[in-house]
């Protein structure tokens, strides 16, 4: 149905409930809203000079009836807060002569008023005067979206300065979003200066927090669960899609709401194209398949990746590659700790398949490792890290060597998540078999 139907059917059909009713419980696990709340402070002790303002995700831009909605990360990360059209206003108290770090002076969460036409199609949401809006945001005070206009000017008399979001995440397709939404601000305060919160906000994604970490192990454990299936099931003759629906069964049926990236199932040749999602292709004999797939749960991603043979047998060549893959991966796991960065890692992995194992034409192997090995892992699949950096306790990352020839139509990629430890680090998937015996094994329970 599309957008315009549907609101015709709003108008010509509902009759408008405007009676007051409890707010059920969101379906999201926040954890608990005090961290929500212990982040918006540490931002407000940073950038103690001015005003943040974020903007949350509208709903206006995006098909309502075939697309389920996401919020803005850096707006989630600060408020846990999940539905449309919201906006965050933080506001210090004047500096301390002492130079003690800032504290609040305002902690807002603005939200729009009940629609209770649109309720009836989308279910109840809280409304700024609801008797339950502080208890279920975390915030000393939520206010009609209304007033951000005269609050925001307000504010700026003591600070004339703004630090929001001004530049997009990269591939994140937030041009338009921040383009419009620093507009706006600046149409409300032309004399104000500007600055970007970007770079702090990065910081305090990277290392994640206890509370965060427990989803992430969620996220992961309901995936590796996906994993463990497709071991178990995959044989010669089912189409690529057929495993992708089956770990995606098992994710979702454990609580994951959404794939953390569209589903990567290649098999034969495409098991050489790093990003191939269209998943359509029947699996043959003597294939092996890549299979990068994952749910994110409560937000949170995963990230996980394993190459099994369709027979569930590696060929010479076959299993002479994935141990060669594997033995990547655990050169870089072994040199994992706090202090390194993630480019040393990938040193570590490229330099042991250059020096293990050859082409067809005799040459080595690092040319056929396309990609980088590692990225950080949280509200995004591909999260915000300052990758030059070394890695500390609580960080999550990925490790994910890969060789790719197509000319053998033979593509391994393993790939697992690591918690960053004050001592090394976490394999968070470690239940998943990785070396090539224990994969056969595993699939051999067919
Ligand atoms: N699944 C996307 C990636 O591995 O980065
Ligand atoms: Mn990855
Ligand atoms: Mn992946």
């Amino acid at each position: 149905m599309n957008r315009v139907i549907k609101n015709g059917l709003r108008a010509g059909i509902l009759i408008a409930a405007c009676f007051a009713m409890a707010v059920p419980t969101l379906a999201w696990d926040k954890g608990n809203l005090a961290d929500y709340h212990q982040r918006r402070e540490r931002i407000v002790h940073s950038t103690g000079d001015g005003v943040v303002v974020l903007f949350g995700f509208s709903e206006d831009e995006i098909a309502v009836s075939t697309v389920e909605f996401r919020q803005n990360e850096m707006f989630y990360y600060l408020t846990g807060w999940n539905q449309p059209d919201a906006i965050l206003l933080l506001v210090p108290k004047p500096p301390h002569a002492n130079g003690q770090p800032s504290e609040f002076d305002k902690e807002i969460l603005f939200i729009p008023p009940h629609d209770y036409r649109a309720e009836k199609w989308r279910g109840p949401k809280l409304g700024p005067d609801d008797p339950e809006a502080k208890s279920q945001t975390g915030f000393p005070t939520v206010l009609n979206k209304a007033l951000f206009p005269s609050v925001f000017h307000e504010a700026l008399k003591s600070f004339p300065v703004v630090y929001t979001e001004l530049t997009p995440q990269p591939e994140s397709g937030e041009d338009h979003f921040i383009e419009t939404s620093v507009a706006q601000l600046k149409t409300l305060a032309p004399m104000a200066s500007f600055r970007d919160i970007r770079a702090q906000l990065t910081r305090m994604r990277a290392v994640k927090s206890p509370g965060e970490i427990a989803l992430m192990r969620k996220a992961v454990d309901a995936s590796v669960e996906g994993h463990l299936a497709a071991m178990k099931t995959l044989k010669p003759g089912m189409m690529e899609y057929e495993v992708a629906a089956r770990m995606e069964y098992e994710y979702r049926r454990r609580g994951c709401e959404w794939p953390s990236y569209p589903p990567i199932v290649g098999s034969g040749f495409y098991s050489t194209v790093l990003h191939y999602d269209e998943d359509s292709r029947p699996i043959q004999d003597g294939d092996v398949v890549v299979m990068d797939v994952a749910g994110s749960y409560s937000g949170y991603a995963s990230d996980i990746t394993r190459t099994l043979p369709a027979n569930g047998h590696f060929t010479e060549r076959q299993r002479e590659i994935y141990t060669l893959v594997y033995g990547a991966q655990e050169a870089a796991l072994g040199a994992a700790k706090p202090g390194v960065t993630v480019g040393e890692l990938n040193k570590i992995a490229r330099d042991y398949i250059n020096s293990h194992g050859k082409d067809q034409h005799g040459q080595t192997l690092g040319q056929y490792f396309i990609h980088g090995l590692s990225h950080s892992v949280g509200l995004n699949v591909h999260d915000p890290m300052e990758y030059s950096q070394p890695v500390e306790p609580g960080m999550v990352i990925t490790l994910e060597p890969g060789i790719y020839i197509p000319e053998e139509k033979l593509g391994v990629r393993i790939e697992d998540m690591i918690l960053i430890t004050p001592e090394g680090a976490e394999l968070l998937s470690k239940r998943l078999p990785r070396q090539a015996d224990d994969v056969e094994r595993a699939m051999a329970s067919r």
